[in-house]
C-alpha cells in the first residue's frame, strides 16, 4: 500500500447513540482499508445500536466505553487516549452529544475525551430533521464552529424516522474526504482556536452552486456546464469570514467546504425546497446555474429508440429561486445577490435582471465563446447595483469570491 496521510493517521472515533451508528462500522472498515489506525470510543447510547465487539473486530483495537474502568485506565489513561490521535472524529454525533460538547460537559468517557483533547475535532451529525433545525441544536452547532470544531454534513434526504430533510449522517466516503482535508490542514491544526471574529460572524449566508439536472427519464437529464467552482469558492469565502453557511449544491465533483451545512440536490424544484427550508438568512447568493426549464412529464422507464421516431420532450418553466427569494415578504434576506451569465451586452442585460428580479447586486460574467468561465479557474466579472456597473479585472474564482464577500459585509453593515 502506498503511504498517504490516511495510512499513517491515528483517528479517535467517538460513536454516538443514533440509528446511523451502523454506518460508523463501515467508516471504520473503510479507514482500516486505507491503513488508518482507528481507536473507538462508544457512548452508552451507541451500544443500543451497535456492539463494542463489532467495532473492536473491525478496528482491531479494544473499544473503550467507560470513564471509570480501572482496567482500561491502567492500559491507557483517558487523557493520553485523547491526545494520542491526529484527529478526533465524532460520527454519528447526536443532538444530545452536540449539546454536551457545546456545554463543555465531561460526564462520560466520550465527552471527557472531547474536552481533554488537544487535537482538532471533526463532527458528523445525524438526527431527526426537526431536532437538527431546532434553535437549540443550531445554537450548539454555532458555538462549536466558533470553538473551531469542523463539521461534515448532515445531508438532506429521506430519514429512518420517515421524515425528509437535513439530518442524515454524511456517507462514509464523504466523512473520509473531510478527514483527509482536516489532516491535510497540517500545521493549521495547531492554530484552531478562533482568532478575531470575521466580518460575517453571527450571519447566516445561503449559497446555491453548480448546475441542476432535470430528468428526462431514469438515465437522461437536461443539464448545463456549470462546475460549481465559483459558488463553492463563495461558500468557502463566507466561512472564512466566519459566517454560518448553508450551501445548496447541484451535482458537482467538488468536495463539500468543511464547516458548511451542505445540502445536495439535483433539480431546480429540490433546490428551491432546500433554500426555503434553510431560511431565514441574512444573505442569499444565487451562484447556481439553475435550469430554466424542466421536462413536463418524466418517463418512468428509459425511452427506447424505436419505430415511432424521435421522442418529443415538452418543457415547463422552473421556479425562479432568486426572484422568489427577493419577493419573499416574510423572510427576504437583507442582501440578495444574483448571478448573470450573458453572452452579449453583459452589463445592460444584467442591470435589467437586477430590476426584474429585485435583487441588490448582480455578479455578471460573459460566457461567450472563447471565455473560460464555465469550469475554468478564473473569472472576469462586473458587479452591478442600482447605481451602475463596476468592472473587476480577471482574477481567480477564490479572489472573486473574497471580493463578493467583502462587499456583502459592507452591504449588511449598511442595513443594520
Ligand atoms: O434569469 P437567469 O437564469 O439569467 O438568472 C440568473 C440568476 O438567477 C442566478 O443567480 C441564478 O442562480 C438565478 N436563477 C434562479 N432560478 C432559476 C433561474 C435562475 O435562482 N430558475
Amino acid at each position: 500500500m502506498t503511504a498517504t496521510p490516511l495510512s499513517s493517521a491515528r483517528i479517535l472515533l467517538v460513536v454516538g447513540g443514533g440509528i446511523a451508528a451502523y454506518k460508523s462500522l463501515e467508516l471504520i472498515r473503510r479507514l482500516r482499508d486505507h491503513g488508518t489506525t482507528v481507536r473507538v470510543v462508544m457512548t452508552a447510547a451507541a451500544k443500543h445500536f451497535i456492539t463494542p465487539l463489532s467495532a473492536a473486530t473491525l478496528s482491531g483495537e479494544p473499544v473503550r466505553d467507560e470513564l471509570f474502568s480501572l482496567t482500561d485506565e491502567s492500559l491507557i489513561g483517558h487523557i493520553e487516549l485523547s491526545r494520542a490521535a491526529d484527529l478526533v472524529v465524532v460520527a454519528p454525533a447526536t443532538a444530545n452529544l452536540l449539546a454536551r460538547m457545546a456545554g463543555g460537559l465531561a460526564d462520560d468517557l466520550a465527552t471527557t475525551l472531547l474536552l481533554a483533547t488537544d487535537k482538532r475535532t471533526l463532527v458528523a451529525p445525524a438526527m431527526n430533521v426537526r431536532m437538527w433545525e431546532h434553535a437549540a441544536t443550531q445554537r450548539n452547532v454555532e458555538r462549536l464552529k466558533a470553538d473551531g470544531v469542523l463539521f461534515v454534513g448532515p445531508e438532506a434526504g429521506p430519514m429512518a424516522c420517515g421524515e425528509f430533510g437535513p439530518g442524515r449522517l454524511a456517507e462514509p466516503p464523504a466523512i473520509i474526504e473531510a478527514i483527509e482535508r482536516a489532516l491535510a490542514a497540517g500545521a493549521l491544526l495547531d492554530d484552531w482556536r478562533p482568532r478575531s471574529r470575521g466580518p460575517l460572524s453571527g450571519r447566516h449566508v445561503i449559497v446555491t452552486s453548480g448546475p441542476t439536472y432535470e430528468p428526462i427519464d431514469p438515465v437522461r437529464f437536461l443539464g448545463n456546464r456549470s462546475s460549481g467552482r465559483q459558488g463553492h469558492a463563495i461558500a468557502q469565502a463566507a466561512l472564512s469570514a466566519d459566517a454560518r453557511v448553508t450551501l445548496v449544491s447541484g451535482p458537482v465533483s467538488l468536495p463539500d467546504p468543511i464547516g458548511a451545512t451542505v445540502i445536495h440536490v439535483e433539480t431546480a424544484v429540490e433546490m428551491r425546497a432546500a433554500v426555503e427550508a434553510a431560511l431565514p438568512a441574512d444573505a442569499f447568493i444565487g451562484a447556481a446555474a439553475v435550469a430554466d426549464w424542466r421536462v413536463e412529464t418524466v418517463a418512468g422507464a428509459k425511452i427506447k429508440k424505436g419505430d415511432r421516431g424521435s421522442p418529443t420532450v415538452r418543457l415547463v418553466e422552473n421556479p425562479d429561486i432568486l426572484a422568489e427569494i427577493c419577493n419573499n415578504k416574510a423572510s427576504r434576506p437583507a442582501v440578495v445577490i444574483g448571478f448573470a451569465a450573458e453572452t452579449e451586452d453583459v452589463a445592460a442585460n444584467a442591470s435589467a435582471k437586477l430590476h426584474r428580479k429585485g435583487c441588490d447586486l448582480i455578479v455578471a460574467n460573459s460566457v461567450a465563446k472563447g471565455t473560460s468561465t464555465f469550469g475554468g479557474a478564473t473569472n472576469q466579472v462586473q458587479l452591478i447595483d442600482a447605481k451602475g456597473a463596476e468592472s473587476w479585472p480577471s482574477m481567480s474564482k477564490a479572489d472573486v469570491a473574497d471580493r463578493i464577500i467583502r462587499r456583502l459585509a459592507v452591504e449588511l453593515s449598511k442595513r443594520q
